[in-house]
């Protein structure tokens, strides 16, 4: 169900247990709230799909690189797609398992392999011939072999906003699916690499099936061919990209996936490996805000807000759409708000046209907030990231303090002289 983490109980929002007021009122606004409960169904329901079938479920970090989320999934079995050596050493540092461990990006550095293979991670996921030759050199200098799978543009419309589409001939993601097969061979040449699997990720937010489908299709036609000339591999990596509800999408239903990916699948002995990211976490946190001045205008009323695009960027970025609800309902009447944050840009904005009975101090939940919220958060204008909770039940417990302005600048230095 839709923000089904966050429910009104008694005209109070609330996260499981727990008001919201009460969240704000502790831990001060901006604060990101998650819901453990909801994270925790989220990512059984989507690992419940597959239950007949091997399968790994590596959480896409960049959607949300918290150490108590990555944790809370590394116990719960999740494995980890990962782009940088940064997000690998989150996992590490969260208790996550290197040997389940995807690693994705097209801009690799040696340095980033070498801990990768020193990690032991389960399959890269390799994005050029380029970064093919440059892995097979680098695991030849530890002694290693390297596992991989080439990322294959398999050219599908995601039909998502094109900043996050990646499926497409014309972007700089993965390999021309035309040049998959002749660079799988150039793979299992190569003395230390070992072709493990295939890999495909077309795009984000996507809200039809579909898509999905038809660039599996082109994997799975690519897989068999391969097979013909020896190269069995082991794995499908068929990506993240599964939508949630912002407002009145109508994603596709994990089983819904599942039952499809099996159907296609087919009798073909593969390990099914997936990289959700937005779906797993979107849903399962808020950001909340308190209003700080309320300023009427000719042609606009502005609601002005103690969070801003630093804290989430999406919808000055992509013209996101997120809901935004008071955490404690007014009986009031409603007026027509712009939700704008404290930061010197017009883009600043968190939402448009927003019909709420509002006084200053007045706390809002920006909902659908836990995907690429904290995770694309800034200092810009020198404001420090807000604070992280989670609630369980009817305990709150403090995920990452709030920054504060000394640390902001505790790296800098002045000019000698
Ligand atoms: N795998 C790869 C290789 C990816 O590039 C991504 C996301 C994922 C998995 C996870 O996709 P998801 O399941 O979360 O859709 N900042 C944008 C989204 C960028 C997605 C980038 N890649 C947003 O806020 O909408």
């Amino acid at each position: 169900a839709f923000h089904n983490a966050f429910q009104n109980k008694h005209g109070q929002l609330h996260a499981e247990d727990i008001a919201l007021s009460q969240v704000a009122a502790e831990f001060g606004t901006p604060c990101y709230v998650y819901s453990r409960a909801a994270l925790t169904e989220a990512f059984q329901r989507f690992s419940a799909g597959f239950s007949g079938h091997d399968h790994l479920v590596c959480f896409a970090v960049k959607a949300n690189p918290s150490l108590a989320i990555l944790n809370l999934f590394a116990r719960l079995g999740a494995g980890f797609d990962i782009v940088s050596g940064g997000e690998l050493a989150r996992v590490l540092a969260a208790g996550g398992d290197p040997a389940k461990v995807v690693f994705s990006g097209v801009g690799k550095t040696e340095a980033e392999m070498r801990a990768a293979l020193e990690a032991g991670i389960f399959c890269f996921n390799v994005e050029s011939a380029a970064e093919l030759e440059r892995l097979n050199a680098v695991a030849a200098a530890l002694g290693k072999v390297a596992p991989v799978s080439l990322r294959v543009n398999p050219n599908v419309d995601a039909k998502t906003h094109p900043y996050i589409s990646t499926g497409l001939k014309n972007n700089k993601f993965g390999v021309a699916y035309e040049d998959a097969y002749s660079l799988y061979q150039r793979a299992a040449a190569l003395p230390h690499l070992a072709v493990h699997g295939v890999d495909c990720h077309i795009g984000s937010q996507l809200t039809e099936l579909s898509p999905f489908l038809d660039a599996f299709d082109r994997v799975l036609a690519l897989v068999d061919q391969l097979a013909a000339v020896g190269i069995a591999v082991q794995h499908i990596d068929a990506g993240g990209g599964i939508g949630i509800c912002y407002s009145d999408e109508t994603p596709p239903d994990f089983s819904a996936y599942a039952a499809a990916m099996l159907q296609r699948l087919g009798t073909r002995k593969v390990k099914l490996v997936f990289e959700p990211g937005r779906a797993l976490v979107g849903n399962a946190g808020a950001l909340l805000t308190k209003v700080e001045y309320l300023k009427p205008g000719e042609s606009k009323n502005f609601a002005i807000v103690d969070a801003a695009m630093n804290d989430l960027m999406r919808p000055a970025l992509y013209d996101a759409y997120h809901a935004i609800v008071p955490v404690q309902s007014r009986a009031a009447a409603t007026a027509v708000y712009e939700v704008v944050g404290p930061v010197c840009e017009s883009g600043d904005f968190l939402g448009h046209d927003r019909a709420l009975a509002l006084q200053p101090g007045d706390v809002l939940a920006i909902l659908s907030a836990g995907a690429y919220g904290m995770s694309m958060s800034s200092n810009y204008n020198t404001r420090p990231r807000a604070a992280e909770v989670m609630v369980d039940g009817d305990r709150v417990t403090l995920i990452r303090q709030r920054e504060t302005v000394q640390q902001l600048f505790a790296l800098e230095s002045v000019l000698p002289g």
